[in-house]
């Protein structure tokens, strides 16, 4: 079993960006599983497949294939041997993802994947239920959150960095909608594991949420 942290939480709340930054500091790899659902998001676009047909998805998914691959320490996802990486964060694959997610023969595809890559290397997991589900013993446990006021304007200012047009009030329904569907999903809802640690990042910035999980993980190591 390789070192394991799980960190959990909602979407936007900074999970990936603080995950890359750990793993960079106790050279860890990093492992996003919700890149590999919003893989099976792009196969379910691809195919034509209605992603509110619960059956249609499950039967699906049986044709998605999810490999890793790590370049350059980068997480490479691929799709039935094609490298889907650069598709995959879109808005359109991320509602997707979050439906589709509450599938449970979805999960069931993915899950073995997690726990090898888990078992096999040292690393810090993001997702929503590694901490509860995927990875029941890793060393470390976070909760990572925001508050969805806060995580909608980190997404606008985002977004209009890019150059893109949009509305921080519907930024922030879509955020709460998503939250909603991954917190009462039957199937691995989005919570808090008993034995994690609760980091509320509202008010930190990245270095200091970086600083303290890092030394949460090194008091475990
Ligand atoms: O973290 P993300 O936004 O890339 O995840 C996309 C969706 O995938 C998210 O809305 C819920 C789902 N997901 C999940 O159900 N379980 C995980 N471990 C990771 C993501």
């Amino acid at each position: 079993m390789g070192f394991n942290i799980a960190v959990d939480g909602p979407a936007g709340a900074g999970k990936s960006t603080i995950a890359k930054l750990v793993a960079k500091k106790m050279n860890l790899i990093y492992v996003d599983t919700g890149a590999m659902y919003r893989a099976m998001a792009v196969y379910f676009i691809k195919q034509g497949v209605d992603i509110d047909d619960v059956e249609a998805v499950a039967e699906a998914c049986t044709g998605a294939d999810i490999t890793i691959k790590y370049e350059n320490g980068m997480q490479m996802v691929y799709l039935n041997d094609e490298n889907v990486t650069a598709y995959l964060r879109t808005e359109e694959v991320g509602n997707a993802a979050s439906v589709t997610s509450g599938v449970a023969q979805v999960r069931a595809r993915l899950l073995e994947l997690q726990r090898t890559l888990a078992k096999t290397s040292d690393c810090i997991m993001d997702g929503r239920d590694i901490g509860t589900c995927i990875l029941p013993n890793a060393d470390v446990k976070i909760y990572l959150t925001a508050s969805s006021a806060v995580r909608a304007k980190r997404r606008f200012d985002e977004l209009v960095a890019k150059g893109e047009e949009c509305d921080l009030a519907t930024i922030q329904a879509d955020i709460e909608e998503r939250d909603y569907r991954d917190m009462n999903r039957e199937v691995a809802p989005l919570k808090q594991a008993e034995d994690a640690i609760l980091v509320d990042s509202s008010y930190m910035t990245i270095e200091e949420v970086v600083k303290r999980i890092v030394e949460i993980a090194e008091e475990r190591k």
